[in-house]
């Protein structure tokens, strides 16, 4: 059986995570692919460690690239320092404003504090430039090739860390407000508070995309060893304390025909005990396995590869359905 419900119109954001090096980017990638047939698909590396333009064989890098040798998919490599550079351009005076009212930092100390880099500042960065790109919808699939599950981890939190860093400033604001409604007896919203309400509605809107399981998931990528294992547990019961519920999992890199190598047989039996552990750990979860090629997954004509154990050929030709229906496109309305 392959992944199943990702061509269904609601469904938006679809985030591949996992353990270093299990296939998160090829699996992303050749998903992204499947995807692009029947809708506009955008994938987009938060990793720091880009790796798209080595899969795809193509130069992507920052700003959203089309691929070329695929219809409706484009690729985008975020990077947080540059949203971040970019978030302090847009926004450096509602932010130099917010200082200057509520702390008794002078402007040159503001200055200074906004070229420091802030601790959590690149997943936070990672997520807004993710949350830009939906809510521009431009596309009708955001594909997401995650970082290791500690940065994916902090990616989907950091809603919670802005939130914290919102009231703060939100409470620092309302003491200058009280202060100026008590002495002029009126106080006019500037654009610091606009830049705070807005913040929040964005952190309100990813929150509830990311628990809305029909419109957006998180798949986690293993493959069948005993550290993979571990890390998988630990990272479906992280994203459930997030209310992110997993519905289905790639076992990547499995090992099918090995003839009479008997170093083979020998990998195979232990990926059996593995899998098996996987099975009865998580039963309600749909489990797509792909096996270990001889060749890496690079370039198209492997990705296309790759996508075929992805999605069956049932599901392949719902895409294809849809394809043709696609003058019924997902309402934009509902924003993020
Ligand atoms: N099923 C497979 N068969 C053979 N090689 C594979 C398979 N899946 C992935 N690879 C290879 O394994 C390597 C790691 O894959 P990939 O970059 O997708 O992993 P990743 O989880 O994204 O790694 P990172 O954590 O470094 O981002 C690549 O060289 C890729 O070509
Ligand atoms: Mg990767």
């Amino acid at each position: 059986m392959g992944l199943t419900g990702l061509h269904s119109r609601n469904m938006t954001l679809i985030m591949f995570g996992g353990k270093g090096g299990v296939g998160k980017t090829c699996n992303a990638s050749a998903a992204a692919i499947a995807l692009a047939k029947s809708c506009t698909t955008l994938i987009i590396s938060t990793d720091p460690a880009h790796s798209l333009s080595d899969c795809f064989q193509q130069q992507i890098g920052t700003g959203v690239h089309p691929i070329s040798g695929v219809d409706n998919l484009s690729a985008t490599e975020i990077s947080a320092e540059h949203a971040y550079a970019e978030f302090i351009r847009m926004h450096k005076k509602e932010l130099l404003e917010l200082f200057d009212t509520s702390t008794s930092l002078d402007e040159e100390d503001a200055e200074l504090l906004l070229k420091l880099t802030i601790p959590g500042i690149d997943e936070i960065m990672s997520f807004k430039t993710i949350v830009d790109f939906i809510e521009s919808g431009s596309f009708e699939k955001y594909v997401v090739d995650m970082a290791p599950s500690g940065h994916a981890l902090r990616l989907i939190s950091s809603p919670a860390v802005l939130d914290q860093w919102i009231k703060a400033a939100a409470r620092m604001r309302w003491k200058y407000r009280y202060m100026v409604t008590r002495f002029s007896g009126t106080y006019q919203q500037d654009g610091a508070d606009y830049l705070l309400v807005n913040l929040k509605k964005t952190v309100k809107k990813i929150d509830k995309l990311f628990r809305d399981y029909t419109r957006s998931e998180f798949i986690p990528v293993c493959i069948p060893e005993a550290m993979s294992n571990a890390e998988t547990g630990r990272l479906v019961s992280s994203l459930s304390d997030f209310g992110i519920t997993v519905k289905q999992l790639i076992i990547n890199n499995v090992m099918e025909s090995v003839g009479d190598c008997i170093f083979c047989k020998e990998r195979k039996k232990g990926q059996k005990k593995h899998i098996e552990r996987i099975e009865e750990t998580y039963p309600n979860l749909n489990k797509v396995r792909i096996p270990l090629f001889a060749h890496e997954i690079s370039g198209l004509d492997r990705l296309i590869e790759v996508s075929r154990y992805l999605f069956s050929p049932e599901e392949m030709d719902k895409m294809q359905i849809f394809q043709s229906e696609s003058s019924e496109k997902p309402n934009k309305d509902e924003g993020v």
